[in-house]
Parts: C-alpha cells; sequence; structure tokens
C-alpha cells in the first residue's frame, strides 16, 4: 500500500536528506546584508532545482530584492489545494564568537543539527519538499495538489512577497495553507499553533541642542535627548507591566475561558523556565501567567538605543541625539496602524520640552488566529499523532509570521502552522539548532499530511 512504500523510501533516504539540508544550509542566504545577495540567489536556485527535479513546475520570480520561488503540481482532480510557504532567508550570524562551530558549516552534536537557518527556515520547510518528493518518487503522484511559496526576504519583512501575492490571487489560490517555522511546545511535545502575535517597530529619533555640549557650561539649562527619550521610553509601560499608551488596548481581544484552561494543563514550569534563564523574577503583566503574557498579551520591548558617548572613560558631554528602535508584540485584535496612531498620540502627550521627536515605522503585521476546529487542522492532528507517535497540543506563539495575515487577507485561507523546532533551538541567535529526529519526524507527518488532507473529515 502506498504508505508502506511512503514509510521505506523516507527510512532509505534519511541520510540523503540530511546530506541535502546541509548543502542548503551552507549558502549563507542572509538576506539583510547586502554583500550576500549572490547567496540569496544561490539558496533560491537550490530550492527550485530540488522542486523541478522531483516533478513540479517549478519558477524563480524575481523581485527589488530577494528572489521567489513558486512551484505547483496540479494534478489531483477534485481534491483539495495546499499552498506550503517556507523562507530560505536566514538571519545574520554575528556574533561569531558564540558559535561552537562555524554558522554555515552544519555540524551535527547529540542528534542536533547546528547552524545558521537549521530550523529557521530551512530545515523546517525543507522537510515539505522531502515529504512531496517521497509521494512522487513512489506512487508518481500527490493525493491533494500542491503548491509550494518560498520566499527570501521573511527576515527582514520585506515588501515584495505582499505585492506578489496581492498581484497573484488567482495563481495562490488553495485551501490551506501549510508553514512549518514555529516550534513544539516541548522535546516530544508536538503542536499545533493557532495563534501567532503581530508587531508594531518603531524607531525614534530626539534632536536636542544643533551639537554636542560641553555638561558643565550647558548642562541644566538646555534639554538633554538621552534624558527626554529616557523619559518617554519609561512612559510606554506601567510598573504594573501593563503599556500605558491610551487606548492600547481597546482592540486586544481576552483570552477564552477554555484557553486558559488549555494553557494550565500543559505541563510548563515558570520555576524552570526562571532557572534556565538565572533570573531572580519573572515579570510582566499583573494578573496572567508566564505562558498567557507570552503567548496571548501584547507586550513593549526596546530592542535597541544610542547616543552620547559610551567609550572608555568618562566624558562630560551633553548629547545632541539620541535614538532608539522598540516594538510592539500585538496580539488579535490590534491593528499596527491603530497603534501607530495612538502612539504618535501617546508622544505628543509625554514628549519633554526642548527637543524634537522623530518616530519612524519599520514594520506592522497583524496578529492572527486560526480557527482549532477545520477539516485542516483534524488532518494536521491526524497525521502529526502519526508522524510523532503522539497527539499534538494546541498551543498560540510569542512570534510572528507575517504571511499567515497576508494570505487571509489576500485568500481568505487558514493557515495550518505546524512547528517541527524546539523553543531552545537559539533561531536568531548563535549556535542555531535542528533535532534531525525532529527533523525526520515532519517529514513524515508532512507526507501523511498529504493524504489527510485529502480525507474529508
Ligand atoms: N520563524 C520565525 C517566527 C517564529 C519564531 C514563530 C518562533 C513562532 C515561534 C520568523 O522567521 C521570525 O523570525 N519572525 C520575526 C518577524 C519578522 C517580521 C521579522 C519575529 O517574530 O521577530
Ligand atoms: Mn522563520
Ligand atoms: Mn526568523
Amino acid at each position: 500500500m502506498g504508505r508502506d512504500r511512503i514509510d521505506a523510501y523516507l527510512e532509505a533516504h534519511r541520510g540523503d536528506f540530511e546530506e541535502q539540508l546541509k548543502e542548503l544550509i551552507r549558502i549563507p542566504s542572509v538576506s539583510a546584508q547586502p554583500d550576500h545577495d549572490a547567496d540569496t540567489r544561490l539558496a533560491a536556485q537550490f530550492v527550485h532545482d530540488d522542486l523541478a527535479a522531483m516533478g513540479l513546475n517549478a519558477q524563480i520570480i524575481p523581485t527589488k530584492r530577494h528572489p521567489i520561488v513558486y512551484a505547483e503540481w496540479l494534478g489531483a482532480k477534485g481534491k483539495p489545494t495546499v499552498l506550503i510557504y517556507g523562507h530560505y532567508d536566514v538571519q545574520p550570524p554575528e556574533p561569531l564568537e558564540p558559535w561552537n562551530s562555524p554558522p554555515f558549516e552544519p555540524t551535527v552534536r547529540d542528534g542536533n543539527l547546528y547552524a545558521r537557518g537549521a530550523t529557521d527556515d530551512k530545515g523546517q520547510m525543507f522537510t515539505h519538499l522531502k515529504a512531496v518528493e517521497a509521494w512522487l518518487k513512489t506512487e508518481g503522484s500527490l493525493p491533494v495538489n500542491v503548491k509550494f511559496l518560498i520566499e527570501g526576504e521573511e527576515e527582514i519583512g520585506g515588501a515584495n512577497l505582499e505585492t506578489y501575492v496581492a498581484e497573484n490571487h488567482a495563481k495562490l489560490a488553495c485551501d490551506y495553507a501549510v508553514i512549518s517555522d514555529s516550534s513544539q511546545f516541548a522535546p516530544g511535545m508536538p503542536a499545533i499553533t493557532y495563534g501567532l502575535k503581530g508587531l508594531a517597530y518603531f524607531e525614534i529619533h530626539v534632536q536636542g541642542a544643533n551639537r554636542d555640549l560641553h555638561s558643565g557650561t550647558y548642562g541644566g539649562a538646555v534639554a538633554n535627548p538621552l534624558n527626554a527619550l529616557a523619559t518617554i521610553l519609561a512612559s510606554l509601560k506601567g510598573p504594573d507591566g501593563k503599556i500605558a499608551i491610551p487606548g492600547f488596548y481597546d482592540a486586544v481581544k481576552p483570552l477564552e475561558d477554555w484557553e486558559r484552561a488549555e494553557f494550565k494543563k500543559l505541563p510548563f514550569s515558570e520555576a524552570e523556565f526562571q532557572a534556565d534563564l538565572n533570573v531572580g523574577e519573572l515579570v510582566g503583566e499583573a494578573g496572567y501567567t508566564t505562558l498567557e503574557r507570552k503567548w496571548a498579551r501584547p507586550t513593549c520591548d526596546v530592542n535597541g538605543i544610542w547616543g552620547g558617548y559610551a567609550g572608555a572613560g568618562p566624558k562630560t558631554v551633553l548629547p545632541c541625539k539620541a535614538g532608539a528602535k522598540f516594538s510592539f508584540r500585538l496580539v488579535p485584535d490590534q491593528d499596527p496602524k491603530t497603534v501607530e496612531a495612538l502612539l504618535r498620540k501617546h508622544l505628543e502627550a509625554v514628549k519633554p520640552p526642548g527637543v524634537t521627536v522623530e518616530l519612524n515605522v519599520s514594520q506592522g503585521a497583524p496578529a492572527v488566529l486560526v480557527n482549532v476546529d477545520s477539516p485542516g487542522v483534524h488532518a494536521a492532528a491526524r497525521a502529526i499523532e502519526q508522524g510523532f507517535g503522539v497527539k499534538p497540543v494546541f498551543i498560540r506563539e510569542g512570534g510572528s509570521i507575517p504571511v499567515v495575515g497576508l494570505l487571509k487577507r489576500n485568500l481568505n485561507i487558514d493557515t495550518l502552522l505546524l512547528g517541527w523546532g524546539q523553543n531552545d533551538d537559539n533561531l536568531h541567535g548563535p549556535n542555531e539548532k535542528f533535532s534531525l529526529a525532529d527533523f525526520h519526524r515532519g517529514i513524515r507527518s508532512s507526507a501523511y499530511l498529504l493524504e489527510e488532507l485529502a480525507r474529508p473529515s
């Protein structure tokens, strides 16, 4: 029967799949750094060639920045169509010093593959390519129609995919999207993620005098933009951990009772979480558990700050400018544009005298919630149970995958978020890793998913 042949193919090619993934990972496709533009092209070519070799109709679509890879197999007449999304771009590997093996030399230690992009998202994305390959190489066909949409600008929040999706509704039409670009709840506890946070990311520039000044001769008489910036940033949050911008919570959808109950059932230890990070206490919005804060409540964090003198020894300077990057993680139904408007109003109210403030928006994406009770989610749950040997749990996550909202708005479809990673995979940080056991379980689950999605349920 088909399943047996699929299983045999996956078993026989474990080594090949790992070697191919390593090959893809060796291409340093860092989307943020222009000196890697040739590498992003190479990575797109690699993905394209792999999809074309297994028999899909594949194309590389140039954009103003990094190319999109599109491929399709539409031979399952009358069956659903699945759009599989992934990203071949990776975060910069810097700082290099903490890496135990070079970021673009994939290295296996303790069953984990260490490299930039191992889990985010090359390793996870690749599971779906190999699942489709297994079907085409054994059965010569797929149980459902499949479209691949693999982009190279996810990590830089590029607008080019947005344009492409907006201009290609008919081409991308599908019943479900599938994305593996998130995490399991814990080792041995695969999950279906039904909620992701949105993002509103800003840069603020504060200007004081027209030049740096001596803090003795001018201090106390002229506004200090660094002090002003500190005042502004401190005004964003109250001591109760709540964001202090008037109206900020108006659109926030409260956690539902069933969610709070389900979160409480998950084996999450706040003590272990705290011990792992070596912090004296956990902080956050009053009245919520750590999982609720991480998954379902909006947050505000300063991401970077600059100004004045931070070199060796003291320098009694009254700087003339200061700046910061800060961002809000949003939850349903907050709108990034509304948040921006509320923030601008708040800044006018709290801006200290003697400085001018400029606010730039770097990124915005709304949060997403997926209906947990749909035939697609049921099919995914069955596939994961067969691939991992246990039923998945339902979780939300604090990360953002902007394409999910994009697909919902443009194609009106829900996404199945089937993360194969682990929370401690160090994505975006040094020593990023991906469990090879999870890699193979992900491939199996994806292969079964194609069949499960073809069954009405
Ligand atoms: N794969 C991550 C998102 C993610 C991580 C979701 C962990 C769930 C769990 C993605 O590549 C990412 O890094 N997203 C960015 C947002 C983007 C707009 C730069 C993020 O969440 O910071
Ligand atoms: Mn990712
Ligand atoms: Mn990422």
